[in-house]
This record gives C-alpha cells, sequence and structure tokens, in this order.
C-alpha cells in the first residue's frame, strides 16, 4: 500500500460554519440552541408589540406562551445543526431537547425525581465520555450463535472466555449455562449494570464470575475467546490489544462492529435482525489487512 501526499490547495476546504463552530458535537449543539435561545428572546418584544399581535391574539395564539415561540426556537436550531453538518441524529436531539425541557417544567415534577434520574444514568452510563461505549444489550440470537462458535472451538476443551463490556451478564451467564467446563467471566466497568450481573450471576447456578473494571486493564494472554459488543470507536484499540496478548489460535469474536481494514476469518448472521458476529482468528503473525 503506498500513500500520496495532496497539496494543501487539493484538499476539500471547510464549509464556513463548521470553521466556526467548536470541534465536539455536544458544544456544538450546545453553542446552536444558545444562538437560537438569544434570538428568539431578541425577536419576542418586537413580535409582541408588532401589528400582526392583535391578529394572532384573536386566533386564540398567546404570544407570552414559551410554546408559541417553541416552533421557531425548534426550525431555528433545525437549520442550524445542518448548516453545521451535524450527523442527522443530533437533528433529532435538537428538537426533542427544548419540547422535553418546556413539557417537564409544565409538569413540575418534585426535584428529587430529576435527582434519582440523574444518579440512575450515572451508574448505568458511566464513564461513557471515555469509554466511548454505551450500554445496551445483545440479542439471544446472538447469545446461541456464540454458543455454536464455541463448540466449534473446543474440540472437547475446557475455554476461558471473558465478555470484554459484559453489561447486565445476559451473554456470558447464558455460555456459562451451556458449557459448565468452560471458565466463563465479565468484566464491566458501570456499576449498576455490573451490580445486576452480580447478583444474578448468584442465582445462575453456575460458576460466571463478573468484576467491576475497565477491560483496557486486564491481560488477554491467558484467553480463549474474548467477546466483546462495544462501539466503532474503539475497535481499533481493542483490536491492537488482542494482537499483542492474545495467544496464536484463541478467537476474538466481535458482534456488530468489525475491526476496520481487518479480514474476519468468520462472518456469522445469527438472525435477520440480528447484527452480524465477526470472528478473529489470531494468527502468529498479524494478519493482512486491506487498505
Ligand atoms: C453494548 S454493551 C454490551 C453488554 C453485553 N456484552 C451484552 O452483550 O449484552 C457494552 C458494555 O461495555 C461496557 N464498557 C465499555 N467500555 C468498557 C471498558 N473499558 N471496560 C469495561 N466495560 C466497558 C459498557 O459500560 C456497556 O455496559
Amino acid at each position: 500500500m503506498h500513500s500520496v501526499e495532496l497539496p494543501v490547495e487539493a484538499l476539500p476546504s471547510q464549509p464556513w460554519a463548521q470553521r466556526l463552530l467548536p470541534k465536539r458535537l455536544w458544544s456544538q449543539a450546545l453553542l446552536i440552541q444558545c444562538v437560537s435561545m438569544l434570538l428568539m428572546t431578541g425577536l419576542a418584544p418586537g413580535v409582541i408589540n408588532s401589528v400582526f399581535a392583535f391578529e394572532l391574539r384573536s386566533l386564540g395564539i398567546r404570544l407570552d406562551s414559551v410554546w408559541f415561540w417553541l416552533l421557531p426556537h425548534i426550525c431555528v436550531v433545525s437549520v442550524l445543526a445542518k448548516a453545521a453538518r451535524m450527523p442527522v441524529w443530533w437533528r433529532w436531539i435538537h428538537v426533542a431537547f427544548p419540547v422535553a425541557v418546556v413539557f417537564m417544567q409544565q409538569v413540575a415534577l418534585p426535584a428529587s425525581v430529576y435527582f434519582a434520574g440523574f444518579v440512575i444514568t450515572l451508574a448505568l452510563y458511566w464513564s461513557v465520555h471515555n469509554t466511548r461505549v454505551p450500554f445496551y444489550p445483545s440479542f439471544p440470537s446472538t447469545w446461541r450463535a456464540m454458543h455454536h462458535i464455541l463448540e466449534q472451538h473446543a474440540d472437547d476443551h475446557s475455554l476461558k472466555v471473558l465478555d470484554i463490556g459484559s453489561g447486565i451478564g445476559d451473554i456470558a451467564m447464558f455460555l456459562a449455562k451451556q458449557r459448565i467446563h468452560d471458565e466463563v467471566s465479565g468484566i464491566e466497568i458501570a456499576p449498576l449494570p455490573w451490580a445486576i450481573s452480580a447478583v444474578r450471576a448468584i442465582f445462575s447456578g453456575t460458576s460466571v464470575k463478573f468484576t467491576l473494571g475497565d477491560y483496557r486493564d486486564l491481560d488477554f494472554a491467558t484467553l480463549d475467546v474474548v467477546f466483546a459488543y462495544l462501539s466503532p470507536a474503539v475497535m481499533s484499540d481493542v483490536w491492537q490489544k488482542v494482537q499483542q496478548e492474545m495467544r496464536p489460535g484463541s478467537l476474538f469474536v466481535s458482534s456488530e462492529f468489525p475491526v476496520t481494514a481487518v479480514d474476519a476469518s468468520r462472518i456469522i448472521y445469527p438472525a435477520v435482525n440480528a447484527p452480524a458476529l465477526y470472528v478473529y482468528r489470531i494468527d502468529a503473525t498479524p494478519s493482512p489487512s486491506h487498505p
């Protein structure tokens, strides 16, 4: 593979809106919401005192109502988000968030409900800003396909299997039930899913173990199979670790997210609507990659 260096003038130029905006998506979103709110508060007195005010009021529209201003606000934030080329789902957040804020203000729930929501969200998502992997559970068809992979790989031997980012422990517990001679474990960084998995393990009647911690601090050298259901953002880092630490002949299996530019040994489709499983067999020499 050889790379070609382009002269600066040949590189695509950034649109002006993007050059003015901060780099991180959440700070772009905050800025866009603030700009639109400033615009609305600037416009409000003018509209309320305008010649149309009487007609609008006679139509039953209350110009001092926050609901009246919500519509232009979500239109403006949507247009600004599009101009900033934010991903589509951020545009939906831009629309849903102000509506939710106004709605929750009207409902006027006690502060303790918000505090409880904050604590639960924190315990569930924990250091997602650092790991870039949120919690979402895998599918039963994925567990069954994973069981099949272990059956084929074990060849009558017992295996040491680890789920990196084990969530509430579904897949590890399923595999431990199916393959009672294997040593199945999971590691999870967020306290709430880990606590749920640890309690479930006690009542599961299996030897499955769940540890609270970061898989990046673990050594994969003694493992036969590592299962991951993480996110595209971390796949190249995980692959580097897998290649450096796992023994030749061991397996790395990723649900839904392939390792970019590395050919999987096998791709398994567990069910029609379930994500694919990418199976990588660790070679003695690093596996060939394509550009
Ligand atoms: C998509 S969920 C998958 C849950 C589970 N493996 C399953 O298949 O149902 C990913 C989990 O990985 C956890 N996680 C993300 N980064 C981690 C890290 N560095 N160490 C341990 N767990 C991590 C998240 O907290 C989340 O619960």
